[in-house]
């Protein structure tokens, strides 16, 4: 067993309350009675030069040059330096300081001060206590594999880039709901046990419904959305969604995080403007909270600065035509394949639309163009720089009996859908609607190659632990 400092003592090294800064504590209610004082986030401390602080964290990495130890914590909040020198800690301190391991937490006390050359501050430590002392932590400098990182990502979490990844998310999930709350949409909350499809049938997650049948897993709030318009007007969801999809591509989850947003009265026009508006706050959203992270990422952000109205606009006709004289062997009447994105928007350095695709290629619920049949409503927004779609989205099919027909196309039954053909009886609508993967956009912006690192426990057709 490692030995510890009883939790007891960490008391001892908390500064008197006068000495912690006001405002800035975190209450440890109940719990830990050693915590009640209080501490600073790592984030925080570049304001308290000069003055004494407690943080609390994680000890990231560290050397010691047999007088001096530096120790690099990491709180959550952010990363800080913690220097012990040996001549002026106590005895224990020090041999504790020697102690240490990756990822041992610690409490430490100390003065803050400012780094001479850079925007850093760090602590000079006047106590140390262990919490405890970790093991060998299995993530080490060395280059790991994928596999082995991801079998390790309950640990590999805590690595900066990981820490990055996870807070852009978290922008990027604030920010959405921040431009529909903006823009008057109300959030609905749609359900994840279904009884029919929403995309592709090929790609259900199936199970047994006790004396019901059988139930999926949803594909996409969307359908249950066009119900909330004739209450709400405008609204959205935000959830997970399921895919039993056979891909094994980087772009592609199993389990993945959608937000669908359904307007009444809204044309394919309207639509595609909505979620130009959309990503183009998100992107100024990361671009201003998240420049830290980006750094972390070594992502440039030369090209996000780029993502401002308009975007460029190919019909599908138009991107096959292109694709072709790149070099793709894409038919006219094929939907754009994963290598055909990233030929594609590789030649572009803002999103593009892609409109009107062919009837047959998309969903059953998509309004056909009333200039020509054959291709339908429809829009995805391809991210630039090779990432490739980060939005579906479309009009409506609005009018019961050709709805009916499409679905009577599709081999779709009937019965379960009859709860959505009423929505087409009871004051009709033309409406719109999109849904953006929350990896796919996250690995956008964060120039992540693979969205299996942007979500925090991956699902794939090959992993589901841990
Ligand atoms: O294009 P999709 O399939 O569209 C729908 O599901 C519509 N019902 C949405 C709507 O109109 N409300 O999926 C929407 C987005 C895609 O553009 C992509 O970003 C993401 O979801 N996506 C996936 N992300 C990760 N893994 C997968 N297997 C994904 N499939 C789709
Ligand atoms: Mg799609």
């Amino acid at each position: 067993m490692p030995s510890t400092i009883p939790l007891s003592k960490i008391s001892e090294f908390i500064p008197p309350p006068s000495r912690i800064p006001r405002g800035l504590t975190t209450e440890m209610k109940g719990g830990c009675k050693s915590f009640s004082r209080g501490s600073t986030p790592c984030e925080k401390v570049g304001g308290f030069i000069n003055q004494e602080v407690a943080i609390r964290g994680w000890v990231y990495n560290f050397r010691s040059s047999g007088s001096i130890c530096f120790l690099q914590i990491r709180d959550g909040s952010g990363f800080t330096q913690a220097i012990a020198a040996k001549n002026v800690v106590s005895e224990k301190v020090w041999q504790d300081c020697e102690k240490i391991t990756l990822e041992t937490s610690v409490e430490i006390i100390g003065t803050v001060s400012k780094h001479p050359k850079r925007e850093e501050y760090e602590l000079q430590v006047k106590d140390l206590s262990i919490i405890q002392l970790a093991e060998e932590f299995p993530i080490g400098k060395k280059e790991h594999g994928p596999d082995f990182l991801l079998d390790q990502r309950h640990l590999w979490l805590r690595v900066p880039s990981q820490w990055a990844i996870q807070r852009v998310r978290n922008t990027v999930i604030n920010a959405t709901y921040d431009y529909f709350r903006q823009q008057g949409f109300i959030k609905i909350d749609s359900p994840i046990l279904t009884p029919t499809s929403c995309e592709a049938t090929t790609e259900l997650f199936e199970m047994k419904y006790f004396d019901l049948g059988k139930a999926y897993l949803s594909q996409s709030g969307q359908l249950y959305l066009e119900a909330a318009i004739f209450a709400h007007g405008k609204v959205f969801d935000f959830g997970p969604v399921f895919r039993a999809e056979k891909s094994k591509t980087r772009r592609h989850l199993t389990e993945f995080w959608m937000m669908d947003a359904e307007m009444a009265f809204y044309h394919h026009e309207d639509n595609m403007r909505l979620q130009e508006e959309l990503v183009t706050y998100i992107v100024a959203q990361v671009l201003e909270r998240n420049l830290n992270e980006l750094k972390i990422l070594e992502r440039d952000i030369e090209p996000l600065k780029k993502i401002v109205s308009p975007f460029y606009r190919l019909t599908h006709a138009s991107a096959v035509k292109k694709l072709r004289e790149l070099g793709s062997d894409i038919k006219e009447d094929d939907d754009l394949g994963g290598d055909d994105e990233t030929l594609l928007t590789q030649q572009y350095d803002k999103p593009i639309f892609i409109e009107k695709y062919p009837a047959k290629v998309k969903a059953f619920y998509m309004k056909r163009d009333p200039k020509n049949p054959e291709v339908v409503l429809n829009n995805d927004l391809l991210a630039p720089e090779g990432f490739g779609e980060i939005i579906g989205g479309s009009e409506r099919e609005d009018d019961y009996q050709t709805l009916l027909a499409r679905m009577k196309e599709f081999n779709l039954p009937v019965e379960p859908f009859q709860w959505y053909l009423d929505l087409r009886r009871y004051g009709s609508v033309p409406h719109s609607g999109f849904g953006f993967g929350l990896e796919r956009i996250v690995g956008w912006l964060c120039g992540i190659h693979h969205v299996r690192e942007t979500i925090p426990f991956p699902r794939t057709i090959s992993r589901l632990t841990p």
